[in-house]
């Protein structure tokens, strides 16, 4: 691969920063007891704007002389490739499982039974299924709101599906585990979706406790009321007999990577919504339906056998109602999550919030699918940095102007190089009009693929996470997991009539390879390092593969055989600028992916390049979701459904040498994986990771 012009260090362009800068000095200037908040406190970890200007405040007169070495980007050893059920980390590191599934939401919630048998009433009560997105929020000092500590404060985090083998108490049928399917069932399977919001705090060991007795801990699963909010609250295609309105909708589901805002909201995102769908008796799928992937039986929930919500015969609309960026506070109990509809509906991944020059709020968000698209949305209104947490701020997301991306392949061919730009979502331009198909901007934003194949978009090998760079303004990457689809000759209607998933377009510069197994990491420069640019250059960072090959189909130079990882997924930034990247792939180990071993969790340095692994996973799991404490001296990650046997080399086998099926893994859940607790079925969990020294992680 062509090197990348960009590898210049990120601040050889004060211009930027110090536009940026003047932002939060003018805010501090106004409020100087904001200064700790504004540079501390706001997502030092996950913000990037800010969290880059608190890596410059060395000059602030009530920070203490720094009196240890300069931090360094990859000062850990590199952990090998592991097959084991456990999570390993570097010397020096310490791993502990924490809040894993069923773990009781508070003091009065009812305990987890080992064999699966809680009730849905029980599961509401209880911590979610599969780990996934996740953000920190530090107390203020005085305990009860919004700020800087990192001892103590909200871990919320996001439960993106369950694993009905290991999810449900199997029933007397020896060929059938699910039967009977109820709706007792389908409302626990509800329960295990959503988010949790807790209370943690750190002992003096460094080790973390869930603080049960807190009125702030709460479960928002698939039968919580959420508002529907934005530019398609009220239209037709929301409404149903149970909301004729089409302004409150039941639950959030498949909530997968996360968002966290600079005014101290989360921000949970619905991805594969469409898998709980189906319908009973005979139906034809509209091309909404197709766009979407509504199907039959969807993904073998079996919810709309028992619950007319999820029959579109019975609810039509309902499944308009999901595929949405949910906001929820975290700070107000007693408050209702939202959906904001001005960001559009797909299969949303995360959503990566940046604070522009202007002040506008730019949040960067991919669409999870083959072929699927990258967006951004661009509020209306600015941010006020030195009012934080003021109601206009926490409104910003309700207006704006959403956007899909193509990727262009610039002045020079075959050098994973280009330019590209963003193409506005908005009702009337760019063949968005009622001669099209399209009746009005909610019609727009709630068929947003459709909206998006009309303009142009490029389709991109199943968008994941997006993470911005704080170090340089406007530098933004992407996770692009693998695609068996590339390589054919068909695309995206620009009718919007292509089914789910099922074109087959050839490679571009920007999706160089066909049946692209291990994914690639890309990422775009914004034109002037601002995010509300029209433009931007973009670049391939790094291609995943085997060194061996040395075809078309050949990995970037920054793969070795001590880092070989396939299909990236999660990926974030800490506030010192090491990218962070997240695996969900094949865990076989063999064939493409020898050498690989479990999913795992490997540093990148976004101006060298380098790779280096970090943690790797137990058996049959994916690594996600990612925080910190604005110390850094804590990092939360997810594991993610142990024990799911796929291809595994350790994987449970019959005498005849066949994979145990569900059923067998439902009525013998621990003969695969047994993480994190010996002896008791897997179970998805966060794990804290801190050094023993009780030292900055990464460093
Ligand atoms: Fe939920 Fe695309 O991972
Ligand atoms: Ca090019
Ligand atoms: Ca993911």
């Amino acid at each position: 691969m062509a090197q990348s012009i960009r590898d210049d260090d990120g601040v050889s362009n004060p211009s930027r920063n110090l536009s940026l800068t003047d932002v939060v000095e003018r805010a501090v200037a106004a409020r100087p007891s904001r200064r700790r908040l504004l540079l501390g406190g706001l997502g030092a970890a996950t913000l990037p704007f800010l969290a880059g200007l608190a890596a410059c405040g060395g000059n602030d007169d009530d920070e203490p002389a720094a009196a240890v070495p300069a931090e360094q980007m990859m000062a850990f050893a590199a952990v090998p490739a592991s097959s084991a059920d456990t999570v390993v980390v570097p010397a020096g590191y310490v791993a502990s499982a924490f809040l894993p599934w069923g773990e009781p939401i508070n003091a009065l919630a009812p305990a987890w039974k080992p064999d699966a048998s809680n009730t849905a009433i029980e599961q509401e009560q209880q911590i979610g299924d599969n780990h996934d997105g996740m953000a920190f929020f530090g107390f203020d000092a005085a305990g009860n709101g919004f700020g800087e500590r990192s001892d103590e404060g909200l871990l919320v985090l996001n439960h993106e599906y369950i694993n009905p083998e290991y999810f449900y108490n199997p029933g007397s049928d020896p060929d059938a585990w699910l039967a009977p399917f109820t709706y007792e069932k389908a409302r626990k399977g509800q329960a295990g979706h959503g988010i949790s919001i807790v209370h943690v705090k750190r002992a003096a060991d460094g080790s973390w406790e869930h603080v049960k007795a807190s009125p702030y801990n709460r479960r928002i699963h698939g039968n919580t009321p959420i508002t529907i909010q934005g530019p398609a609250a009220g239209h037709d295609l929301m409404k149903t007999a149970a909301d004729p309105a089409g302004t409150e909708v039941l639950g959030t589901l498949n909530n997968c990577g996360n968002g966290r805002t600079p005014w101290g909201t989360y921000l949970t995102c619905e991805e594969n919504f469409n898998g709980y769908f189906g319908w009973n008796g005979e139906h034809t799928a509209t091309a909404l339906e197709n766009r979407y992937g509504i199907t039959a039986s969807g993904f073998g929930y079996l919810w709309h056998t028992v619950d007319a919500r999820f029959d579109v015969n019975a609810t039509p609309n309902e499944p308009n109602r999901h595929g949405w960026i949910v906001e929820a506070d975290p700070f107000n109990p007693g408050g209702k999550a939202v959906k904001r509809t001005a960001l559009g509906r797909f299969k949303h991944e995360n959503a990566e919030l940046v604070v522009a020059p202007n002040g506008k709020i730019v949040v960067y968000m991919g669409c999870d699918e083959r072929n699927e698209y990258i967006y951004k949305f661009v509020s209306a209104g600015t941010f006020d940095a030195a009012n934080p947490t003021s109601a206009a701020n926490r409104n910003l997301l309700a207006d704006g102007t959403l956007y899909a991306a193509r990727l262009d392949p610039g002045a020079t061919a075959g050098d994973h190089m280009g330019s590209g730009v963003w193409l506005p979502l908005v009702f009337g331009q760019d063949g968005l009009t009622e001669a099209n198909g399209f009746t009005s901007q909610a019609d727009v934003l709630i068929r947003a693929r459709q909206a998006a194949d009309r303009v142009g978009a490029t389709m991109m090998d199943r968008p994941e996470w997006v993470a911005a760079n704080p170090k340089k303004a406007g530098e933004v990457y992407v996770t692009l997991t693998n695609n068996s689809r590339r390589g054919g000759t068909s695309a995206n209607n620009a009718d919007g009539s292509t089914a789910a998933g099922s074109a087959r377009p050839p490679v571009d510069e920007a999706n160089p390879r066909a049946n692209n197994v291990w994914g690639h990491i890309l990422r775009w420069n914004e034109t002037g390092g601002d995010g509300t640019a029209l433009s931007f250059d973009w670049d391939i960072f790094v291609l995943a593969g085997q060194p061996s090959v040395t075809d078309a189909r050949k990995p970037s130079a920054n793969i070795t055989l001590d880092n070989l990882f396939n299909s990236p997924d999660g990926l974030a930034f800490d506030s010192f600028g090491r990218m962070w990247i997240q695996t969900d792939g094949s865990f076989a180990n063999s064939g493409d992916f020898a050498g690989n071993g479990n999913n795992q969790m490997l540093v990148a340095d976004p101006q060298n390049k380098a790779i280096r692994r970090f943690l790797v996973g137990p058996s049959g799991c994916e690594v996600t979701g990612i925080t910190w404490t604005p110390d850094r001296k804590t990092m939360f990650i997810n594991i993610q459904h142990p024990g799911e046997v796929g291809s595994h080399p350790n994987r449970p086998k019959n005498g005849d040498g066949s994979t145990y099926s569900d059923n067998q893994i439902a009525r013998d859940a621990t003969a695969f994986s047994q993480w994190p607790s010996a002896g008791a079925r897997p179970r998805s969990a966060t794990v804290v990771v801190r050094r023993s020294d009780g030292g900055v992680v990464g460093t």
